[in-house]
Protein backbone atom coordinates (compact mmCIF):
# COMPACT_ATOMS: atom_id res chain seq x y z
CA UNK A 1 0.00 0.00 0.00
CA UNK A 2 2.60 2.21 1.04
CA UNK A 3 4.43 1.68 -2.36
CA UNK A 4 1.29 2.13 -4.25
CA UNK A 5 0.83 5.69 -2.73
CA UNK A 6 4.74 6.80 -3.35
CA UNK A 7 4.24 5.80 -7.39
CA UNK A 8 0.78 7.42 -7.47
CA UNK A 9 2.28 10.85 -6.10
CA UNK A 10 5.22 10.60 -8.39
CA UNK A 11 3.31 10.03 -11.06
CA UNK A 12 0.98 13.02 -10.60
CA UNK A 13 3.70 15.15 -10.29
CA UNK A 14 5.21 14.66 -13.46
CA UNK A 15 2.50 16.68 -14.97
CA UNK A 16 4.07 19.38 -13.91
CA UNK A 17 7.32 17.96 -14.47
CA UNK A 18 9.47 17.84 -17.53
CA UNK A 19 9.25 15.47 -19.97
CA UNK A 20 11.62 14.54 -23.31
CA UNK A 21 11.34 12.65 -25.99
CA UNK A 22 13.81 9.21 -26.07
CA UNK A 23 15.88 10.71 -28.55
CA UNK A 24 16.48 14.23 -26.94
CA UNK A 25 20.31 14.78 -27.24
CA UNK A 26 20.22 15.05 -23.68
CA UNK A 27 19.94 11.37 -23.69
CA UNK A 28 22.87 9.25 -24.62
CA UNK A 29 22.74 5.74 -26.40
CA UNK A 30 24.38 3.07 -27.31
CA UNK A 31 24.08 -0.39 -28.62
CA UNK A 32 22.38 -1.36 -32.10
CA UNK A 33 19.17 0.80 -31.92
CA UNK A 34 16.80 2.83 -34.38
CA UNK A 35 16.04 6.74 -33.79
CA UNK A 36 12.45 6.73 -35.02
CA UNK A 37 11.16 9.83 -36.62
CA UNK A 38 8.46 10.50 -34.33
CA UNK A 39 11.40 10.96 -31.78
CA UNK A 40 11.04 7.21 -29.96
CA UNK A 41 14.10 4.71 -29.50
CA UNK A 42 13.62 1.32 -30.37
CA UNK A 43 15.72 -2.04 -29.82
CA UNK A 44 15.71 -5.80 -29.51
CA UNK A 45 19.45 -6.68 -29.39
CA UNK A 46 20.71 -6.80 -25.99
CA UNK A 47 23.47 -4.43 -24.32
CA UNK A 48 21.61 -0.98 -25.65
CA UNK A 49 22.06 1.69 -23.16
CA UNK A 50 20.65 4.81 -22.40
CA UNK A 51 22.40 7.33 -19.62
CA UNK A 52 20.10 10.11 -18.34
CA UNK A 53 20.91 12.75 -16.22
CA UNK A 54 18.36 14.38 -13.54
CA UNK A 55 18.91 17.47 -11.38
CA UNK A 56 16.84 18.52 -8.36
CA UNK A 57 14.64 15.54 -8.35
CA UNK A 58 12.50 12.60 -6.52
CA UNK A 59 12.27 10.73 -9.81
CA UNK A 60 13.43 9.37 -13.35
CA UNK A 61 10.26 7.82 -14.61
CA UNK A 62 9.94 6.62 -18.57
CA UNK A 63 7.37 5.47 -20.81
CA UNK A 64 8.38 2.21 -22.61
CA UNK A 65 6.06 0.08 -24.72
CA UNK A 66 7.00 -3.02 -26.20
CA UNK A 67 5.41 -5.46 -28.92
CA UNK A 68 6.05 -8.71 -26.37
CA UNK A 69 2.56 -10.46 -25.70
CA UNK A 70 3.46 -11.51 -22.00
CA UNK A 71 6.80 -9.87 -21.18
CA UNK A 72 8.74 -8.00 -23.10
CA UNK A 73 12.99 -7.31 -21.84
CA UNK A 74 14.27 -7.24 -18.70
CA UNK A 75 16.08 -3.58 -18.50
CA UNK A 76 18.88 -2.77 -15.39
CA UNK A 77 19.06 0.48 -13.86
CA UNK A 78 22.30 1.86 -12.58
CA UNK A 79 22.14 4.92 -10.29
CA UNK A 80 25.50 7.09 -9.92
CA UNK A 81 25.41 8.66 -6.62
CA UNK A 82 27.72 6.32 -4.28
CA UNK A 83 30.58 7.99 -5.72
CA UNK A 84 30.79 4.91 -8.72
CA UNK A 85 29.28 5.21 -11.58
CA UNK A 86 26.99 1.94 -11.41
CA UNK A 87 25.92 1.75 -7.94
CA UNK A 88 23.17 0.93 -6.76
CA UNK A 89 21.40 -0.86 -9.03
CA UNK A 90 17.69 -2.17 -10.38
CA UNK A 91 16.13 -4.82 -12.30
CA UNK A 92 12.54 -4.41 -14.04
CA UNK A 93 10.46 -5.99 -16.65
CA UNK A 94 8.80 -4.00 -19.22
CA UNK A 95 5.07 -4.39 -19.19
CA UNK A 96 3.11 -5.37 -22.53
CA UNK A 97 0.48 -3.39 -23.48
CA UNK A 98 -2.83 -3.69 -21.72
CA UNK A 99 -1.38 -4.62 -18.42
CA UNK A 100 -2.82 -3.06 -15.41
CA UNK A 101 0.77 -1.64 -15.10
CA UNK A 102 0.69 0.72 -17.60
CA UNK A 103 3.77 1.60 -19.82
CA UNK A 104 5.15 3.85 -17.33
CA UNK A 105 8.19 2.41 -15.82
CA UNK A 106 10.18 3.68 -12.09
CA UNK A 107 14.06 4.40 -13.35
CA UNK A 108 15.00 5.88 -10.27
CA UNK A 109 13.26 7.22 -6.67
CA UNK A 110 15.63 9.35 -4.42
CA UNK A 111 16.73 12.92 -3.98
CA UNK A 112 18.61 15.19 -6.07
CA UNK A 113 21.01 14.41 -8.36
CA UNK A 114 21.02 11.15 -10.41
CA UNK A 115 22.96 9.87 -13.65
CA UNK A 116 21.20 6.95 -14.47
CA UNK A 117 21.96 4.60 -17.10
CA UNK A 118 19.71 1.75 -18.33
CA UNK A 119 20.93 -1.62 -20.21
CA UNK A 120 18.82 -4.02 -21.48
CA UNK A 121 20.09 -7.50 -20.45
CA UNK A 122 18.18 -9.94 -22.31
CA UNK A 123 18.61 -11.66 -25.51
CA UNK A 124 15.51 -11.35 -27.95
CA UNK A 125 15.52 -14.62 -28.65
CA UNK A 126 13.69 -14.93 -25.51
CA UNK A 127 10.65 -13.24 -26.85
CA UNK A 128 11.47 -9.41 -25.74
CA UNK A 129 9.70 -8.17 -28.77
CA UNK A 130 11.11 -4.89 -29.58
CA UNK A 131 11.26 -2.43 -26.96
CA UNK A 132 10.39 1.17 -27.79
CA UNK A 133 11.27 3.97 -25.51
CA UNK A 134 9.00 7.22 -25.78
CA UNK A 135 9.73 9.58 -23.52
CA UNK A 136 11.37 10.33 -20.37
CA UNK A 137 10.14 12.10 -16.91
CA UNK A 138 10.97 14.05 -13.98
CA UNK A 139 10.21 16.22 -11.57
CA UNK A 140 13.50 17.75 -11.65
CA UNK A 141 15.18 19.25 -14.72
CA UNK A 142 17.39 16.78 -17.48
CA UNK A 143 20.85 18.01 -17.57
CA UNK A 144 23.72 16.85 -19.83
CA UNK A 145 25.36 13.67 -18.86
CA UNK A 146 28.39 13.81 -16.97
CA UNK A 147 31.53 11.69 -19.18
CA UNK A 148 31.79 8.02 -19.45
CA UNK A 149 34.28 6.67 -17.29
CA UNK A 150 35.82 3.27 -16.70
CA UNK A 151 34.87 1.34 -13.48
CA UNK A 152 38.33 0.45 -12.25
CA UNK A 153 39.63 2.54 -10.25
CA UNK A 154 43.20 4.56 -10.15
CA UNK A 155 42.25 4.60 -14.14
CA UNK A 156 43.99 8.24 -14.91
CA UNK A 157 40.09 8.71 -16.19
CA UNK A 158 38.22 8.18 -13.18
CA UNK A 159 37.75 10.32 -10.53
CA UNK A 160 35.58 9.40 -7.29
CA UNK A 161 36.04 11.08 -4.60
CA UNK A 162 33.31 14.44 -3.96
CA UNK A 163 36.02 17.88 -4.33
CA UNK A 164 38.84 15.73 -6.06
CA UNK A 165 39.34 17.81 -9.54
CA UNK A 166 38.06 16.25 -12.80
CA UNK A 167 39.53 13.47 -14.57
CA UNK A 168 40.45 14.52 -18.04
CA UNK A 169 37.72 13.42 -20.87
CA UNK A 170 37.68 9.73 -21.76
CA UNK A 171 38.38 9.69 -25.49
CA UNK A 172 35.96 7.67 -26.95
CA UNK A 173 36.29 3.40 -26.85
CA UNK A 174 33.88 1.25 -29.00
CA UNK A 175 33.34 -2.22 -28.49
CA UNK A 176 31.14 -4.67 -30.76
CA UNK A 177 31.00 -8.17 -29.35
CA UNK A 178 29.60 -10.79 -31.85
CA UNK A 179 28.80 -14.25 -30.09
CA UNK A 180 26.70 -16.99 -29.63
CA UNK A 181 24.29 -17.84 -26.32
CA UNK A 182 27.39 -17.67 -24.42
CA UNK A 183 27.72 -13.75 -25.35
CA UNK A 184 23.93 -13.57 -25.48
CA UNK A 185 23.84 -13.74 -21.46
CA UNK A 186 22.00 -16.91 -22.00
CA UNK A 187 22.09 -19.16 -18.31
CA UNK A 188 24.40 -16.43 -16.51
CA UNK A 189 22.26 -16.56 -13.05
CA UNK A 190 22.06 -20.13 -11.84
CA UNK A 191 19.84 -20.24 -8.74
CA UNK A 192 21.59 -21.79 -5.75
CA UNK A 193 21.06 -25.26 -5.13
CA UNK A 194 19.21 -25.57 -8.49
CA UNK A 195 19.51 -29.12 -9.99
CA UNK A 196 19.28 -28.08 -13.55
CA UNK A 197 18.12 -25.09 -15.00
CA UNK A 198 16.91 -23.64 -18.22
CA UNK A 199 16.57 -19.72 -19.36
CA UNK A 200 13.79 -18.54 -20.93
CA UNK A 201 14.93 -15.39 -20.31
CA UNK A 202 15.31 -15.68 -16.90
CA UNK A 203 18.82 -16.42 -15.75
CA UNK A 204 19.70 -13.84 -18.51
CA UNK A 205 22.05 -11.30 -17.57
CA UNK A 206 24.44 -9.67 -19.86
CA UNK A 207 25.32 -7.45 -17.05
CA UNK A 208 26.96 -9.98 -15.74
CA UNK A 209 29.14 -11.26 -18.94
CA UNK A 210 32.45 -10.94 -20.26
CA UNK A 211 31.17 -8.72 -22.57
CA UNK A 212 29.31 -5.95 -20.32
CA UNK A 213 32.04 -6.64 -17.61
CA UNK A 214 34.88 -5.17 -20.38
CA UNK A 215 32.39 -2.24 -21.47
CA UNK A 216 32.40 -1.07 -18.02
CA UNK A 217 35.76 -1.40 -16.75
CA UNK A 218 37.18 0.35 -20.02
CA UNK A 219 34.16 2.94 -20.06
CA UNK A 220 33.56 1.85 -23.31
CA UNK A 221 30.57 2.28 -25.62
CA UNK A 222 29.48 -1.14 -26.01
CA UNK A 223 27.37 -3.28 -28.73
CA UNK A 224 26.19 -6.74 -28.65
CA UNK A 225 24.99 -8.48 -31.02
CA UNK A 226 24.80 -12.48 -30.52
CA UNK A 227 22.37 -15.44 -30.71
CA UNK A 228 22.55 -18.89 -28.67
CA UNK A 229 23.04 -21.90 -30.86
CA UNK A 230 24.99 -20.28 -33.97
CA UNK A 231 27.92 -20.44 -35.96
CA UNK A 232 29.95 -18.08 -37.75
CA UNK A 233 29.52 -21.28 -40.80
CA UNK A 234 26.78 -21.34 -43.26
CA UNK A 235 27.38 -25.37 -43.05
CA UNK A 236 25.45 -24.95 -39.73
CA UNK A 237 22.18 -24.51 -41.58
CA UNK A 238 19.60 -21.74 -41.40
CA UNK A 239 20.28 -17.73 -40.01
CA UNK A 240 24.05 -17.75 -38.62
CA UNK A 241 25.81 -14.87 -37.20
CA UNK A 242 26.91 -12.96 -40.87
CA UNK A 243 23.40 -12.82 -41.53
CA UNK A 244 22.04 -11.71 -37.54
CA UNK A 245 25.01 -8.99 -37.69
CA UNK A 246 23.56 -6.81 -40.96
CA UNK A 247 20.02 -6.70 -38.46
CA UNK A 248 19.29 -3.60 -37.08
CA UNK A 249 17.27 -5.89 -34.73
CA UNK A 250 17.49 -9.39 -34.29
CA UNK A 251 13.93 -9.88 -35.53
CA UNK A 252 15.24 -8.74 -39.25
CA UNK A 253 17.02 -11.84 -39.62
CA UNK A 254 19.00 -11.56 -42.89
CA UNK A 255 17.98 -8.39 -43.79
CA UNK A 256 20.36 -5.83 -44.23
CA UNK A 257 18.65 -3.20 -42.01
CA UNK A 258 21.26 -1.95 -39.98
CA UNK A 259 23.37 1.05 -41.36
CA UNK A 260 26.89 0.52 -39.97
CA UNK A 261 27.22 4.13 -39.30
CA UNK A 262 28.43 3.53 -35.35
CA UNK A 263 32.00 2.51 -36.20
CA UNK A 264 33.42 0.14 -33.39
CA UNK A 265 37.56 -0.06 -32.53
CA UNK A 266 37.48 -3.14 -31.14
CA UNK A 267 35.26 -6.13 -32.43
CA UNK A 268 35.88 -9.35 -30.17
CA UNK A 269 33.91 -12.34 -31.63
CA UNK A 270 32.99 -15.46 -29.66
CA UNK A 271 32.04 -18.25 -31.88
CA UNK A 272 33.32 -21.70 -32.96
CA UNK A 273 31.14 -23.89 -29.91
CA UNK A 274 27.89 -24.06 -32.21
CA UNK A 275 30.48 -24.53 -35.62
CA UNK A 276 31.80 -27.99 -34.21
CA UNK A 277 28.63 -29.10 -35.35
CA UNK A 278 29.43 -28.80 -38.83
CA UNK A 279 33.07 -28.60 -38.49
CA UNK A 280 32.94 -32.47 -37.06
CA UNK A 281 29.58 -33.24 -40.51
CA UNK A 282 32.92 -31.94 -43.00
CA UNK A 283 35.23 -33.76 -41.00
CA UNK A 284 38.19 -33.70 -38.19
CA UNK A 285 40.32 -35.05 -35.92
CA UNK A 286 39.21 -34.00 -32.41
CA UNK A 287 42.62 -34.78 -31.21
CA UNK A 288 44.68 -32.18 -33.54
CA UNK A 289 41.90 -29.73 -34.49
CA UNK A 290 42.94 -30.15 -38.06
CA UNK A 291 41.03 -31.07 -40.83
CA UNK A 292 38.86 -29.96 -43.81
CA UNK A 293 35.76 -28.93 -41.32
CA UNK A 294 38.19 -26.56 -39.39
CA UNK A 295 39.49 -25.48 -42.80
CA UNK A 296 36.18 -23.97 -43.33
CA UNK A 297 35.65 -22.92 -39.83
CA UNK A 298 39.13 -20.73 -40.39
CA UNK A 299 38.20 -19.30 -43.99
CA UNK A 300 34.72 -18.60 -42.80
CA UNK A 301 35.85 -16.87 -40.04
CA UNK A 302 38.11 -14.48 -41.99
CA UNK A 303 35.73 -13.58 -44.63
CA UNK A 304 33.57 -12.64 -41.61
CA UNK A 305 35.95 -10.74 -40.41
CA UNK A 306 37.24 -9.40 -44.05
CA UNK A 307 32.96 -8.72 -44.26
CA UNK A 308 32.85 -6.47 -41.13
CA UNK A 309 35.93 -3.82 -42.40
CA UNK A 310 33.78 -3.46 -45.36
CA UNK A 311 30.47 -3.32 -44.05
CA UNK A 312 32.25 -0.78 -41.38
CA UNK A 313 33.96 0.93 -43.92
CA UNK A 314 36.90 0.91 -41.28
CA UNK A 315 39.58 -1.50 -42.03
CA UNK A 316 41.72 -1.10 -39.22
CA UNK A 317 39.37 -2.30 -36.50
CA UNK A 318 41.16 -4.36 -34.39
CA UNK A 319 39.45 -8.06 -33.94
CA UNK A 320 39.90 -9.85 -31.20
CA UNK A 321 38.74 -13.61 -31.27
CA UNK A 322 38.19 -16.10 -28.51
CA UNK A 323 38.99 -19.30 -27.86
CA UNK A 324 36.55 -21.56 -25.66
CA UNK A 325 35.27 -22.37 -22.56
CA UNK A 326 32.87 -24.28 -23.50
CA UNK A 327 35.19 -26.57 -25.75
CA UNK A 328 38.70 -26.30 -26.71
CA UNK A 329 38.68 -27.95 -30.37
CA UNK A 330 38.12 -24.97 -32.59
CA UNK A 331 41.47 -23.19 -30.80
CA UNK A 332 43.31 -24.82 -33.80
CA UNK A 333 41.34 -23.01 -35.98
CA UNK A 334 40.81 -19.82 -34.35
CA UNK A 335 44.71 -19.67 -34.21
CA UNK A 336 44.83 -20.64 -37.98
CA UNK A 337 42.06 -17.39 -38.78
CA UNK A 338 44.52 -14.85 -36.54
CA UNK A 339 47.27 -15.63 -38.56
CA UNK A 340 45.87 -15.93 -42.28
CA UNK A 341 43.87 -12.47 -40.94
CA UNK A 342 46.94 -11.24 -40.45
CA UNK A 343 48.54 -11.96 -43.66
CA UNK A 344 45.38 -10.56 -45.19
CA UNK A 345 46.40 -7.14 -43.23
CA UNK A 346 43.57 -7.63 -40.56
CA UNK A 347 44.56 -6.67 -36.86
CA UNK A 348 44.03 -9.75 -35.09
CA UNK A 349 44.57 -11.13 -31.61
CA UNK A 350 43.99 -14.38 -30.04
CA UNK A 351 42.63 -13.96 -26.63
CA UNK A 352 42.68 -17.59 -24.89
CA UNK A 353 39.45 -18.37 -22.80
CA UNK A 354 39.99 -22.10 -22.76
CA UNK A 355 40.60 -22.29 -18.73
CA UNK A 356 37.91 -20.02 -17.67
CA UNK A 357 35.42 -22.63 -16.04
CA UNK A 358 38.34 -24.07 -14.68
CA UNK A 359 38.20 -22.75 -11.64
CA UNK A 360 34.37 -22.07 -11.37
CA UNK A 361 32.03 -23.25 -8.90
CA UNK A 362 30.09 -26.67 -10.41
CA UNK A 363 27.23 -27.76 -9.43
CA UNK A 364 26.83 -31.39 -10.39
CA UNK A 365 27.95 -33.86 -7.44
CA UNK A 366 30.59 -35.26 -10.42
CA UNK A 367 31.10 -31.93 -11.87
CA UNK A 368 30.05 -33.38 -14.70
CA UNK A 369 28.05 -29.45 -15.87
CA UNK A 370 31.29 -28.03 -17.47
CA UNK A 371 30.86 -24.73 -16.27
CA UNK A 372 28.49 -22.46 -13.23
CA UNK A 373 25.89 -21.48 -15.25
CA UNK A 374 22.69 -23.59 -16.53
CA UNK A 375 23.38 -26.17 -18.80
CA UNK A 376 27.06 -26.58 -19.23
CA UNK A 377 26.86 -22.49 -19.67
CA UNK A 378 29.39 -19.83 -18.01
CA UNK A 379 27.70 -17.94 -15.39
CA UNK A 380 28.98 -15.38 -13.07
CA UNK A 381 32.44 -17.09 -11.84
CA UNK A 382 33.15 -17.88 -15.85
CA UNK A 383 32.07 -14.76 -17.55
CA UNK A 384 34.27 -13.25 -14.42
CA UNK A 385 37.20 -15.35 -15.22
CA UNK A 386 36.41 -14.65 -19.20
CA UNK A 387 36.52 -11.08 -18.84
CA UNK A 388 39.97 -11.54 -16.55
CA UNK A 389 41.50 -13.54 -19.68
CA UNK A 390 40.26 -10.79 -21.50
CA UNK A 391 41.16 -7.19 -20.49
CA UNK A 392 45.11 -7.64 -20.04
CA UNK A 393 44.98 -8.45 -23.53
CA UNK A 394 42.50 -5.36 -24.47
CA UNK A 395 44.52 -2.94 -22.62
CA UNK A 396 47.75 -4.05 -23.86
CA UNK A 397 46.96 -4.07 -27.76
CA UNK A 398 44.78 -0.84 -27.52
CA UNK A 399 46.60 1.42 -25.12
CA UNK A 400 43.84 1.39 -22.65
C1 LIG B 1 0.61 2.17 -23.74
O1 LIG B 1 1.11 2.58 -24.97
C2 LIG B 1 0.33 2.18 -26.04
C3 LIG B 1 1.07 2.57 -27.30
O2 LIG B 1 1.53 3.89 -27.23
C4 LIG B 1 -1.05 2.85 -25.97
O3 LIG B 1 -1.84 2.41 -27.04
C5 LIG B 1 -1.66 2.44 -24.68
O4 LIG B 1 -2.86 3.15 -24.52
C6 LIG B 1 -0.73 2.74 -23.52
N1 LIG B 1 -1.29 2.12 -22.35
C7 LIG B 1 -1.29 2.71 -21.18
C8 LIG B 1 -1.91 1.91 -20.07
O5 LIG B 1 -0.84 3.83 -20.99
C1 LIG C 1 25.85 12.64 -25.33
O1 LIG C 1 25.28 12.94 -26.58
C2 LIG C 1 25.52 14.27 -26.99
C3 LIG C 1 24.67 14.54 -28.21
O2 LIG C 1 24.77 13.51 -29.13
C4 LIG C 1 27.00 14.46 -27.23
O3 LIG C 1 27.28 15.78 -27.64
C5 LIG C 1 27.73 14.17 -25.93
O4 LIG C 1 29.13 14.23 -26.13
C6 LIG C 1 27.36 12.81 -25.37
N1 LIG C 1 27.89 12.73 -24.03
C7 LIG C 1 28.51 11.68 -23.53
C8 LIG C 1 28.96 11.81 -22.14
O5 LIG C 1 28.69 10.65 -24.19
C1 LIG D 1 44.23 -37.87 -35.12
O1 LIG D 1 45.56 -37.37 -34.92
C2 LIG D 1 46.32 -38.17 -34.03
C3 LIG D 1 47.64 -37.43 -33.76
O2 LIG D 1 48.28 -37.08 -34.97
C4 LIG D 1 46.53 -39.54 -34.65
O3 LIG D 1 47.25 -40.36 -33.74
C5 LIG D 1 45.16 -40.18 -34.89
O4 LIG D 1 45.31 -41.41 -35.56
C6 LIG D 1 44.29 -39.26 -35.74
N1 LIG D 1 42.93 -39.80 -35.77
C7 LIG D 1 42.32 -40.07 -36.91
C8 LIG D 1 40.93 -40.63 -36.80
O5 LIG D 1 42.85 -39.90 -38.00
C1 LIG E 1 30.59 -11.93 -46.58
O1 LIG E 1 29.88 -11.06 -47.44
C2 LIG E 1 29.45 -11.69 -48.64
C3 LIG E 1 28.89 -10.59 -49.55
O2 LIG E 1 27.90 -9.87 -48.90
C4 LIG E 1 28.42 -12.76 -48.29
O3 LIG E 1 27.98 -13.40 -49.45
C5 LIG E 1 29.07 -13.76 -47.37
O4 LIG E 1 28.10 -14.71 -46.92
C6 LIG E 1 29.67 -13.08 -46.16
N1 LIG E 1 30.42 -14.10 -45.41
C7 LIG E 1 30.61 -14.04 -44.10
C8 LIG E 1 31.27 -15.22 -43.48
O5 LIG E 1 30.29 -13.09 -43.42
C1 LIG F 1 39.90 -26.76 -22.21
O1 LIG F 1 41.23 -26.56 -21.76
C2 LIG F 1 41.34 -26.01 -20.45
C3 LIG F 1 42.82 -25.79 -20.15
O2 LIG F 1 43.37 -24.94 -21.07
C4 LIG F 1 40.73 -26.93 -19.44
O3 LIG F 1 40.79 -26.35 -18.16
C5 LIG F 1 39.28 -27.20 -19.82
O4 LIG F 1 38.73 -28.16 -18.97
C6 LIG F 1 39.16 -27.68 -21.27
N1 LIG F 1 37.75 -27.68 -21.60
C7 LIG F 1 37.15 -28.68 -22.22
C8 LIG F 1 35.69 -28.51 -22.50
O5 LIG F 1 37.76 -29.68 -22.57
Amino acid sequence: MFVVVVVTVGLLSAVHGAKISASDPLVNWTGRHVDNPDGTVSFDWLSVTARVHVTGASYLAATIVTTANDRGTRLKAYVANQNFPLYPQVQFWVSPNGTPAGNTSMLWLGHGDAAVTIENIVAPQYGTGVTTFVSFETDGQFAANPPLVPTIPGDKYTSRHPGSPPPPPLPARRIETIGDSITAATNVVRPEGAGSCGDGGYQSDWSQTYSALLCHRFGAECSTVAVGGKCVMRECGGLQMPDYFTGAFYKDGATPTFDFKWQPDVMVIDLGTNDMRAITKIGVNTTTGEGPGMDRFTEETVQFMKNATILYKKPDIQFFLTSGPMENTTYTGTVAAINQAKSAGLKATLIDMRAACASARLHAPDDSDQCDGCAGHPGIQGHYEMYEAAWPVIKSTMGW
